[in-house]
């Protein structure tokens, strides 16, 4: 079959046809995001409607999102600083996007909103204001796992049952004193779901805070940190739909407070000798500089959008594209969903998967090449999860998120189905940075800078 037409039609495995995992209409996309539509170009001639299920790494922005962008720049000048109405302006906007921030995850009046670049970014802020030791997990991405102090951090390494990495947590934390508890709200690899308010009574049982890496969870599920008791909160705007370079950093004010300026210079100082200088206390403390204002205003805009599509309608949207998609891989012969937990039940719209046989790369690569589909394959900057929970050196995963059809579902499960069966239409080779098509006659991207 290589190589013949049919390879461009590809059929859902038909176990897969046979289960009884409806595709009702509501599951068009919820929102239009800027890729909406996309055509991308394919091996061999010709494009086809891009299928993107890589949201979990970056997802694009929301059409009102990017409007917004168009509409804020023209006014986009100082902030804080100028006089001018633009400058004001500009001004008014990052104050509402701090206060719509801090809405939208449930912040406590006394709360600091520190905006920052990304997750990673936040939680390295937060690594220098922990007085003390910090347990994580190694379920955790890279961005919650390197920047604790080394000596002062404490991995526990998870079980099969989160009841039973619920006992572990907590025979570390009595075990000696810890300040913090770090948790990711849902894993990047397996999109499982924590249970976030168990975790902060926990912590607190011991007299530690809780810090939870919003970054995969924030941007499809509503995180309310006063009701579920979550000291600190960081998040990305690349990942909520906001792809302009800012995120945040959301808790207590007294260890921020008392840290270290996460950088040194201009709007973060209240006076400045030859020899000595008085810091600011509050978000100017970490802020020094000018901010993204861009980044910050679109990231506050995404936020807002989500809550107007609906919490309900968002986790409905995704729950049951999540289970087609969960249901089509448990028909597909040859490939094996890793799980971190055999407990834990909700579950974003997250699928790694490892390849019984035949190289997972090639595989991402193909589908990419040869079907306009884009995921993601490798270790997920999750390592140490990664090499506990599978048995091959990469995994390939496909996440899921607003803009996200059944049609989409189905062109992968399909795509995937048909190259595991058949192999890529084409030749590939493995270059240093991945395997790409021997001959690829797409055309290249022609934006030009100048
Ligand atoms: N942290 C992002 C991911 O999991 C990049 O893919």
């Amino acid at each position: 079959m290589i190589g013949t037409d049919d390879r461009l039609t590809p059929t859902l495995p038909p176990a897969f046809e046979r289960s009884d995992v409806a595709a009702p209409g509501s599951l068009a996309p919820l929102a239009q995001l800027a890729d909406t539509g996309l055509e991308v170009p394919v091996l061999g001639g010709g494009r086809v409607r891009h299928v993107n299920l890589d949201v979990a790494a970056s997802a694009p922005a929301l059409a009102v999102v990017a409007e917004h962008v168009e509409r804020v720049l023209p006014y986009y000048a100082s902030v804080h600083r100028g006089t001018g109405y633009p400058s004001q302006q500009t001004t008014a906007l990052v104050d509402q996007a701090r206060a719509v921030v801090a809405r939208h995850v449930g912040a406590r009046d006394d709360d600091l909103v520190v905006f920052t670049r990304n997750t990673t970014d936040a939680l390295n802020l937060l690594a220098n204001a922990v007085p003390g030791d910090t347990v994580v997990l190694d379920i955790e991405h890279h961005a919650n796992l390197l920047p604790w102090r080394d000596g002062a951090r404490r991995v526990v390494v998870g079980r099969s049952s989160f009841a039973a990495t619920l006992d572990a947590i907590d025979a570390e934390l009595g075990r000696c004193p810890a300040a913090l508890l770090t948790v990711t709200g849902a894993s990047n690899v397996t999109g499982e779901v924590l249970p976030i308010g168990d975790l902060a009574g926990l912590a607190h049982s011991h007299g530690a805070r809780l810090a939870v890496d919003g970054a995969q969870l924030l941007p499809h599920r509503r995180v309310d940190i006063a009701a579920l008791g979550v000291d600190y909160l960081a998040f990305s705007g690349h990942k909520a739909y906001a792809p302009y370079g800012a995120g945040a950093l959301v808790g207590r004010a007294d260890w921020l407070d008392a840290a270290p300026p996460h950088l040194a210079g201009g709007g973060a100082v209240e006076s400045v000798g030859i020899d000595d200088v008085s810091w600011k206390t509050g978000a100017d403390r970490h802020e020094a500089g000018t901010p993204n204002v861009i980044g910050i205003v679109a990231l506050a805009r995404a936020l807002a959008e989500l809550e107007r599509l609906g919490d309900d309608a968002r986790t409905a949207h995704e729950h049951a594209l999540t289970r087609r998609l969960h249901a089509g891989l448990a028909a597909q012969a040859g490939v094996r969903v890793i799980r971190g937990f055999d407990d834990l039940d909700d579950g974003l719209g997250i699928a790694t998967v490892e390849l019984d046989r035949g190289s997972i790369g090639l595989l991402a690569a193909a589908l990419g090449a040869e079907h306009g589909i884009s995921v993601r394959a490798g270790r997920f900057c999750a390592h140490p999860l990664f090499d506990r929970l599978a048995t091959r050196s990469n995994g390939l995963r496909a996440s899921l998120g607003a803009g996200t059809s059944v049609d989409d579902i189905d062109r992968f499960l399909a795509a995937l189905a048909a190259l595991i069966a058949d192999g890529p239409a084409y030749a590939y080779d493995r270059a240093p940075a991945g395997w790409c098509p021997r001959v690829d006659d797409r055309p290249p991207l022609a934006f030009d800078l100048d």
